[in-house]
């Protein structure tokens, strides 16, 4: 293990507004818990800390709506959400909570040195203030619409359609959340970050020192990087959360993403009176365990605010996934586009290895990747029945119909093929090893399986049950070689597969093996008696799965109903209104996606008058290549702007489908550019 003596893992704080979903596994959960199984199963001193994070608009928002205090809300899903993970087999040492006690404590001791040593700067900024609710609106207490891409539902804090990160003030035809009122504007204080003031030492820090980072993370921290840092505010006119502990507090609380990853301190400190050792002896590597969209508070934010802090180690690695979708399509917890765990564990009971299985073959390591129930089911009939279920159940079958259940020693007659077998244990052991350790575990549960694929293999090449009627000596190697493999497996398994893991061991009756003694070729010595075989894995039948897609396809339906509620007419307009507006037929020339964003399409358009720039936030729909030679309805006299620094001439004309996706409206004959639409 390098210079280190101990790891620190933390895992992303999921929000207590709803349960927790396959996409959370694949991405965090599922990849950490894998991390840290292997890093005790080699007997390192490791910690995996976890939590609910229970501040944040989201929550109050929920309350508000139910009726219900936000306490209410986070009591509810912080009891949800704890119990799938525990479900799963989540090995957290700590699973704690941002309302905690120790974590208010925290939290304000925090900012209150961070204050104290001058490391905010206070600034006085227009906010939008609800007179109604005589309430300032904060986030996601407002909408309106994006000045970026015209989205109507943008929050104060970002617009979901292109990705934008907002102020509140950017924002168009501003509406409380709260009351629906126009707000207003009003002045307020707030604490900000001065990230600009760390820019060179966070430029250093990751962008020189940590070349090793994932792609995508580096990648995500070098665009913000190159785009300037700027000074970030840290606190809330709120009435929930972790209180402003400073004079002129008063009504104000931390910005969620200034008390959530405390939390992880906080956690550490209810687990361990040691808490500082693993957050502040430089022997300790810590570890943050996330979702992309988390990137930027835990390689940019937090840090600054661990070294502004001064006293606290930095994290060693990010290991942050992409997203994972389903059948297509983004997990949506508002539209009930997702597995719930809690869900799955009803119609799979016993089944969360087979989960686990699939979210780290498939998880989205590199990019986003797709969960389908078509997948989960061939990877756990083709493959854990298949070849790991099958290879383990012959194994032991044979052993007691052979040996009645006592292992054999190795026969008198041993060939090339068996030793070399052996032999291979041993790599594919430091293969997996490899992989975990570079946290590559779509790699290293392949090379897992590839143990089981040796086994099924040798026991198909060696046919014992054809030679026993001949050649008892090679059966008894052959079944020695094949329970090594098995018994090696049970532990190389264990942290993918614990449950099956467990069981395995148990029908082997081989307890207090360790990872030290992967590659052993004696694990099970000749006499050692097994127990009787018991499947570990299941067929999972078509209509299992079809009753999971039966259920998406009624969320579908039930979106698709709600979305068709059709917008009442606008107020009319007149005539002269409508000539106003210049609406002319263009060919898409060329078409290009703008950097860094991914949503947005820069084109070059024939509008019969020129050929114009049109940014559209069409990405999502449309690949740039497929597009040129495409005729479609532009606005040309709309005023120009600047979208991402790029003056957009005009607007493409689209029309919403049912699936909510935007398509061009197009003239059903090719006409000449710059026809009039009329
Ligand atoms: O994105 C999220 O779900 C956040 N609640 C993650 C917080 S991670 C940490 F900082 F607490
Ligand atoms: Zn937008």
């Amino acid at each position: 293990m390098d210079n280190f003596k101990r790891t620190l893992v933390t895992t992303a704080l999921p929000y207590a507004n709803g349960p927790v979903h396959i996409g959370h596994l694949a991405g965090v959960y599922v990849p950490a818990d894998i991390y840290v199984r292997y890093l005790r199963m080699k007997g390192e001193d490791v910690l995996l800390i976890g939590g609910s994070d229970e501040h944040g608009v989201p929550i109050t928002l929920k309350a508000k709506n139910e009726g219900v205090t936000p306490q209410d809300i986070v009591d509810r899903y912080h009891g949800i959400i704890k119990k799938a993970f525990a479900d799963f087999g989540m090995t957290f040492d700590v699973y704690s909570r941002t309302t905690s006690e120790t974590h208010y404590e925290t939290a304000s001791e925090f900012f209150k040195t961070l204050h104290e040593k001058g490391e905010f700067v206070e600034k006085v900024s227009d906010q939008y203030y609800d007179d109604e609710a005589k309430q300032f609106l904060a986030d996601r207490y407002i909408t309106g619409t994006c000045p970026h891409c015209g989205n109507d539902g943008a929050y104060g804090d970002q617009c979901e359609s292109c990705g934008t990160s907002l102020n509140a003030t950017d924002l168009k035809n501003p509406v409380s959340v709260i009351s629906g009122s126009v707000p207003v504007v009003k002045k307020t204080k707030h604490w900000y970050l001065p990230l600009d003031k760390h820019e060179p030492f966070l430029k250093k820090w990751i962008l020189e020192d940590h070349k090793e980072w994932k792609a995508n993370v580096y990648g995500q921290c070098k665009s913000w990087i190159d785009l300037g840092l700027q000074p970030r505010a840290v606190s809330r006119d709120l009435n929930w959360g972790v209180p402003v502990p400073v004079e002129g507090g008063d009504g104000k609380v931390l910005y969620v993403w200034f008390d959530a990853p405390i939390g992880y301190i906080s956690a550490t400190k209810e687990l361990t009176p040691e808490w500082e050792k693993y957050w502040k002896d430089p022997e300790t590597k810590m570890l943050h365990f996330i979702g992309k969209d988390n990137i930027v508070f835990h390689c940019i934010v937090f840090p600054a605010m661990l070294k502004a802090e001064g006293s606290y180690n930095l994290p060693e690695n990010v290991p942050a996934n992409e997203f994972l979708n389903l059948e297509g399509d983004k997990i949506s917890t508002s539209r009930n586009w997702a597995v719930w765990l809690h869900e799955y564990l009803e119609d799979f009971e016993d089944q969360q290895d087979v989960l686990r299985y699939v979210l780290c073959a498939n998880a989205p390591e590199t990019k986003d990747n797709d969960f389908t129930w078509k997948d989960f089911q061939a990877r756990n009939n083709n493959e854990l029945v298949a070849i790991l279920g099958n290879f383990v159940n012959r194994a032991i079958v044979l052993t007691h119909k052979y040996y009645g259940g006592k292992a054999p020693a190795m026969g008198s007659v041993v060939e090339d093929f068996d030793n070399e077998t052996l032999a291979q244990i041993d790599g594919i052991v430091k293969k997996v090893e490899a992989s975990l350790n570079t946290y590559r575990f779509r790699e290293a549960v392949k090379e897992m399986m590839n143990l089981a694929r040796l086994g099924n293999k040798y026991l198909a090449d060696t046919e014992p049950w054809k030679l026993i009627k001949t050649d008892e000596e090679r059966v008894k190697t052959i079944m020695y070689v094949s329970l090594q493999i098995t018994a090696n497996l049970s532990v190389l398994m264990e942290p993918f597969l614990p449950f099956s893991a467990v069981k395995l061991q148990t029908m082997l009756n081989l307890f207090g093996v360790n990872w030290e003694d992967l590659g052993r070729t004696d694990l099970i010595p000749e006499g050692h008696e097994i127990n009787k075989p018991e499947l570990l894995f299941a067929k999972i039948e078509d209509e299992q799965i079809q009753k999971q897609l039966d259920k998406l396809e009624a969320t579908k339906t039930a979106n698709e109903a709600a979305a068709k509620t059709v917008e009442p007419a606008k107020d009319n307009i007149s005539f002269d209104d409508f000539t106003k507006m210049d609406i002319r037929v263009g060919t898409i020339v060329s078409a290009e996606k703008v950097a860094k964003t991914k949503k947005l399409l820069k084109l070059e358009v024939d509008t019969g008058i020129d050929v114009r720039t049109v940014v559209s936030g069409i990405a999502e729909y449309y690949q740039a290549d497929e597009i040129v030679g495409k005729q479609v309805n532009i606005l040309v006299n709309l005023a120009p702007r600047k979208i991402k620094g790029i003056e957009s001439q005009g607007m493409i004309l689209m029309a919403e489908d049912a699936d909510g996706k935007f398509v061009f409206i197009q003239p059903s004959v090719e006409v000449k550019p710059g026809s009039g639409v009329s």
